[in-house]
């Protein structure tokens, strides 16, 4: 649709968690009188960050060190990690978590006042700073959002959706994206779809854990920046590493949508998985036991399941006490004991399911993606930090770390002006009707186990699903539909296209890692097909 209204800003920030918020507020630090527009397509404090439990990994402590951090991501990355943005990650990281205490986020601290740390899946140290006990995105976002508030020159449009990217020429002819097109739900600006213009857009959207049935994912974790991004003609990296958390409360056969998550911290603080008959699963898989990487850990517990027929397995963190329980997990608790399930007397049952995106919009270490004035941050961008399985807690550490890049580079090489040219027709909407087969596709054939027949079915009934959206009307239900059948159709596609086993990717028909593939990630482009 042709905008009615538009605006202008140096940078338009698309979402609203610790990379959308960091990269605004490190904008306006850097560049005195400069303007941020952020978009929001929810309100402000509503994005994944918030729902973040078990922390932020930065090596701060003195039996610590940012190379022991690395070699612990890139061990989990599965031989995917991109060396140089894991280096920044780890060597910036600390820097990163000292400008959120300096932002008002309030860490959990010991008697004597140092940083309390805990352990997580795949991590040799105890490095996890955390809030709250594991309230740690909770806090952060607070902080994050009451600073964002504050400064009057981030200009901050809420339940706005980010349609498309409006592109142009620069002096030199080259092409570069200079701003985006959105529908606001909100009666001021005063109109429904509008356009931003801007010499940089970040693309700040978060996952795409809504592509699947059961996700620990919030309902606005659609994808939007991804298919924005694919729509406009950048490249997009290793979106078949999707990650699938191994501990979220099985709450019953039939759960859909967002799933509580049970913090591997939980792990960390030595609670233990078993089989439904209590075997423990762990042992003998991995030299870290229950604190194996976390595509080892849900690739187990998938394959146990799979072999008993029982839908969920088992955490016993009964040795902790209600104390414990009580001082270091009050959110679990809560929510474990809101569904019935007490964890101080009890195994709590767990499932996988679906829950980050290790890859996404290819980025450069200062976030720039395939093309000008087009910068993607936090789970949107794929860094190469993660690889093929994300360290647990690198993520919001990675946020804040490679925001302040691109803050930095918007700072001081700002991407030339374009002069706008116009937008290119968008093909057909998804009708929202056929979200709930999406789901049920994903999460039935492109899951923690995958093989080629049950891939290549997704793809053809995933095809289906599109071409049996004819005339659906445009809205933001059916631009988010659209966005879900788009991601959905690059992440099954990029997933057939990697015919071995590596990482979150777990392919019965190719079960071994195949050396010659790790030099060779699947890059994908949107095709006319959707491919
Ligand atoms: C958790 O607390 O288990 C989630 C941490 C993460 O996803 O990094």
């Amino acid at each position: 649709p042709e905008p009615s209204w538009s605006t202008d800003a140096d940078v338009v920030v698309v979402g609203s968690g610790i990379a959308g918020l960091s990269t605004a507020l490190g904008y306006v630090r850097r560049v005195p009188d400069g303007t941020v527009v952020l978009l929001t397509k929810d309100r402000l404090a509503n994005g994944s960050t918030r729902w973040a439990q078990g922390g932020i990994a930065a090596a701060t402590v003195a039996d610590d060190h940012p190379v022991a951090h690395m070699q612990d991501t890139v061990l989990a990355g599965a031989g995917m990690c991109d060396p140089l943005a894991v280096h920044i990650l780890a060597t910036e990281g600390p820097d990163a978590l000292r400008g959120l205490v300096e932002a008002g986020a309030a860490f959990d601290r010991t008697p004597e006042g140092e940083l309390e740390l805990t352990r997580e899946g795949g991590h040799r140290a105890h490095r996890v700073a955390h809030a709250g006990g594991d309230a740690t995105g909770a806090e952060i976002q607070r902080a994050l959002t009451a600073a964002v508030r504050a400064q009057p020159r981030i200009r901050v449009l809420e339940n706005a959706l980010a349609l498309d990217a409006r592109t142009g020429e620069t002096a030199d002819g080259g092409a570069a994206v200079c701003g985006v097109t959105l529908h606001t739900a909100d009666a001021d600006p005063g109109s429904e779809v509008g356009a931003v213009r801007a010499r940089a857009v970040v693309l700040a959207t978060g996952g795409t854990g809504q592509v699947y049935s059961a996700t620990t994912n919030p309902a606005v974790s659609t994808g939007d920046g991804l298919a924005l991004a694919a729509r406009a003609g950048a490249r997009l990296r290793d979106l078949e590493f999707v990650q699938f958390h191994p501990t979220v409360l099985w709450l019953g056969e039939g759960s859909r949508g967002q799933q509580p998550l049970v913090s591997e911290a939980v792990r960390g603080e030595g609670a233990v998985l078993t089989d439904t008959a209590g075997n423990p699963l762990m042992e003998g898989v991995h030299e870290l036991g229950d604190l194996a990487p976390r595509d080892i850990v849900a690739a187990t517990i998938a394959r146990s399941m799979a072999a008993t027929g029982d839908d969920h397995v088992l955490l016993d963190g009964r040795s902790f006490g209600e104390r414990k329980w009580r001082h270091r997990f009050p959110t679990i608790l809560k929510s474990c004991r809101a569904h019935g399930i007490d964890p101080v007397t009890d195994p709590v049952p767990v499932a996988p399911a679906a829950h980050y995106s290790a890859g996404g919009v290819a980025v450069d270490t200062s976030g720039r993606t395939s093309l000008s004035g087009l910068f993607a941050v936090g789970e949107a961008a794929r860094t190469g930090v993660h690889g093929a399985n994300r360290l647990a807690s690198n993520s919001l550490v990675e946020g804040v770390v490679f925001a302040d890049r691109i803050a930095d580079t918007l700072a001081h090489d700002t991407p030339p002006p374009a002069t706008e040219t116009p937008p290119r027709g968008r093909s057909g909407l998804v009708s929202p009707d056929t979200v709930p087969e999406l789901r049920a596709l994903m999460s039935g054939r492109v899951g923690v186990l995958r093989d080629g027949n049950g891939l290549r079915s997704a793809r053809e009934s995933l095809a289906g699903l599109v071409g049996d959206s004819d005339g659906t009307a445009p809205g933001p239900e059916a631009w988010e539909a659209t966005n879900l059948a788009t991601v959905a159709a690059m992440i099954t596609h990029a997933a057939l296209i990697r015919e071995e086993s590596r990482g979150a990717h777990q392919r019965a028909d190719f079960p071994e890692a195949d050396p010659r593939l790790r030099a060779r990630p699947s890059t994908l482009r949107l095709t006319a097909s959707g491919e």
